[in-house]
């Protein structure tokens, strides 16, 4: 491939490979038929195709071909099943190359930082290891099928408000550890052919025109090799940019930024070496789909739709089930409220919105499930205004009391869950609130669905028994809630995000969406169950939690090592038995807290998963293998993640906030940190460095302290008292001769 490619890129006019690095229209790259390049298609979405063939924007308003609507990532996360979003991946693979689409716009993999982020929907989680894990699935799958990923939005894009000019303020530890921790095991595990550059900046420079993240990071540190793409709109200098290392600028800017990238070389800012990196990379991906292409593709859409049912049912969460009012008999006198039961969201809108093959509904799916039940509808709110309306709540109440039991829907109306803009509240619409409340006067029984792309508070959650949380679950959503209502499905879906009590809970909520065109990450590696965890505030419903119509008992925990190196690895094992008389899935989830960290780290964090099947009473072995990035932090001086000696402790939970087992392990550490001492190192610094102990022992003498002793002047404790003088003091008083004062700091640093 080189050959040809040095080939084709030595007989190219440099126009036609500055023509090569922007896109035509909205969705291709440009054919050069002289060269046999052809053009590849790019086209959204992440949980569905989305190919216009008419008018065309990226905002997702104009009609799109039909495709399978899948669940949006906030759901499918909830599945912690990899194989699953894998699946979904080939399905989503097969439907590209039946529509003859190169390259797939998705996944998204950005960090839920807030709540209120408007494309919540379309992210996985607020943890990076549980996204990078399910990221990296969902490209392999989509890639098996010979279609390139365009893994999004690289990176740190975790707002819709200003995201165009947004500055992100955050340091390297947080960028490292959460926000780039998403992208990095998804490009490491699955090598997507494309990489789409975020439109936000990063410490003052744009995504798409920033050489450390897209070339010394993603290329030269991960070993990204394929072609990274703009986000469509998101270059300004485009010789910056493709300096940078954004090859393909999307869409075409109309020769704008092609004069630019030919001004540059033509006047030697930009070296056609550079041009011609970019073109390599372009062009080994055209090639590749080329190769891949599949004539007269086809996919099943019913088996498609039985997939979205499958991936739907296994992505929702049951919050609540008191009395076990769930699963509902199939039987009896059942109220359904609500708009969305005729009317659902299935998900988001903006640039990822799928035109579905078809379209389930609530109040049929669940009617025909259970036709000897007597069912009565009522409305109970408007979907095209928040505003209450007594009418309504009147005939919810009326249908409710006339029931043994009410089934409610409720969620977040289309303006809340979209792209370009981020909710300044967690709350549902106040005429959604009013009609729980309204209906629980008048029955006990109630059952809450919700369709939401993002946690939204509950005041209601004591009048509910049951709580579903459904999250924007695709075109077959309606199925997969009407299979866990009554019981045809058992629910195992466990939350990839925390639920806060309110807004001002969370770890961002004096920072966003942060000021004018800058936003600062105050919060640092706090995002999340990180935050809720290390200040002790407790979650409406936690990072991991999920409940199911069977229970789970852990045991045995064991580990085939408790001390290690960092080199090594440890092998966790523990068995999970299903108590219950139902077959079901459980997901486990293996933390690491480290117990001896002079750095600040979060309480724990989550380092391994596994969601496994059981049959009543059966049990299982679940093995966890931990190796060095489980245990370790990225040290800011050292430029590289470190695992600090010491003793860390592996804990196994149902939950972030439900740990059933744990115990520890002590791991050495094989890198020395060279520490680097100043006249403003302390005597505290130095302490236990072999050169200085005796220096210090003798100064306490001098003060009539020996090293045990602990009374120093006005009652300090001996550290707290080598801790208050800095090297540099013997200088300014003169106590220590000058060569003296050298020599002991050049052997500090030997
Ligand atoms: C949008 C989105 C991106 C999408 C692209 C093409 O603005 O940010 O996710 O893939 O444009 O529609």
């Amino acid at each position: 491939m080189k050959r040809r490619l040095n080939k084709i890129i030595s007989s190219m006019t440099l126009e036609e490979k500055v023509s090569l690095c922007s896109g035509v229209g909205a969705w291709n790259t440009i054919a050069l038929p002289a060269h046999e390049i052809p053009s590849i298609m790019l086209t959204d979405g992440p949980h569905g195709l989305r190919k216009q063939m008419g008018a065309q924007d990226h905002m997702g308003m104009n009609q799109s071909v039909p495709a399978t609507c899948f669940p949006t990532a906030a759901g499918l996360a909830c599945s912690w099943n990899r194989d699953l979003v894998e699946r979904v991946g080939v399905a989503l693979g097969e439907e590209c190359q039946a529509e003859g689409v190169q390259i797939l716009l998705g996944p998204g993999t950005n960090i839920k930082r807030s709540p209120l982020c408007g494309r919540n929907f379309e992210y996985f989680s607020e943890d990076p290891y549980l996204s990078s894990e399910l990221t990296a699935k969902h490209i392999k799958g989509v890639q098996s099928q010979g279609v390139g990923a365009s893994l999004k939005h690289f990176a740190v894009n975790n707002q819709e408000t200003r995201r165009f000019n947004l500055n992100v303020v955050l340091d390297e530890r947080t960028l490292r550890e959460i926000y780039l921790a998403s992208f990095e095991g998804a490009i490491k595990q699955a090598q997507p052919w494309t990489v789409m550059a975020a439109y936000n900046k990063i410490n003052g420079e744009y995504c798409s025109e920033n050489q450390t993240l897209l070339n010394d990071i993603l290329r030269e540190e991960w070993g990204f090799e394929g072609f990274v793409v703009s986000d469509w709109g998101a270059v300004s200098e485009r010789d910056v940019a493709l300096s940078a290392g954004m090859d393909l600028e999307m869409p075409g800017s109309n020769g704008v930024g092609s004069e630019k990238i030919l001004n540059a070389i033509n006047n030697g800012d930009l070296s056609e070496e550079t041009l011609d990196s970019a073109v390599e990379r372009i062009l080994t991906v055209i090639f590749k789909a080329q190769e891949n292409i599949k004539h007269q593709a086809a996919y099943d859409p019913d088996a498609h739709h039985r997939l979205a049912r499958e991936a739907a049912a296994e992505s929702m969460v049951l919050l609540k089930n008191e009395d076990q009012i769930l699963p509902l008999r199939k039987q009896g006198k059942i109220a359904l409220i609500g708009a969305f039961t005729k009317n659902p969201r299935y998900q988001g809108a903006g640039s990822s919105r799928v035109n579905p093959t078809k379209l389930d509904n609530p109040y049929l799916e669940i009617t025909q499930k259970a036709k000897e039940a007597q069912f009565k509808y009522a409305k109970g709110y408007s979907l095209e205004t928040d505003q209450i309306n007594v009418d309504l709540i009147l005939e919810a109440q009326k249908v409710a009391k006339e029931s043994e039991v009410a089934i409610i829907f409720v969620g977040l109306p289309e303006k809340y869950d979209a792209e370009g803009v981020d909710r300044k509240h967690l709350e549902l619409p106040n005429n959604q609130n009013l009609l729980i409340e309204a209906v629980a006067e008048v029955q006990k029984n109630i059952v809450i669905v919700i369709l939401n792309g993002s946690a939204v508070e509950m005041p209601w959650l004591n009048k509910a028994k049951g709580i579903l949380e459904a999250y924007l679950g695709g075109q077959a959503m309606a199925g997969a809630i009407a299979d866990i209502l009554f019981g045809d499905k058992n629910p195992s879906g466990k939350l990839a995000e925390t639920f806060p009590m309110k807004l001002s809970h969370t770890p961002s909520y004096i920072n966003f969406p942060g000021e004018s065109d800058k936003v600062e990450y105050r919060e640092g590696v706090f995002v999340g169950y990180r935050h809720y965890d290390k200040v002790e505030i407790e979650p409406l419903f936690p990072f991991g939690y999920g409940l199911s119509y069977t229970t789970y008992e852990y045991s045995d925990l064991s580990f085939n090592h408790k001390e290690i190196s960092d080199s090594q690895e440890v092998i966790v094992t523990l068995k999970v038995k299903n108590m219950g008389n139902r077959a079901g899935k459980e997901i486990v989830q293996l933390y690491v807290r480290d117990n001896e960290s002079s750095v600040i780290r979060p309480v724990k964090e989550l380092k391994g998963f596994e969601k496994i099947e059981l049959d009543p009473g059966e049990e299982k072995l679940v093995t966890f293998t931990v190796g060095k990035r489980a245990f370790a932090y990225y040290n800011v001086d050292l430029m590289d993640w470190y695992v600090e000696t010491g003793e860390f402790e592996i804990l196994i939970g149902k939950s972030s906030r439900e740990i059933i087992l744990k115990d520890t392990i002590v791991v050495n550490s094989t890198v020395e940190l060279k520490k680097k001492y100043t006249l403003d190192s302390t005597l505290g610094d130095i302490k236990t460095h072999p050169i200085a102990v005796p220096f210090i022992s003798n100064l306490l003498a001098g003060m009539g302290l020996d090293d045990s002793s602990n009374g120093g002047p006005f009652g300090m404790d001996k550290d707290s008292l080598l801790n208050s003088i800095k090297l540099r003091n013997f200088e300014s008083q003169r106590t220590m001769p000058k060569d003296m004062l050298n020599e002991l700091l050049k052997g500090l640093n030997e």
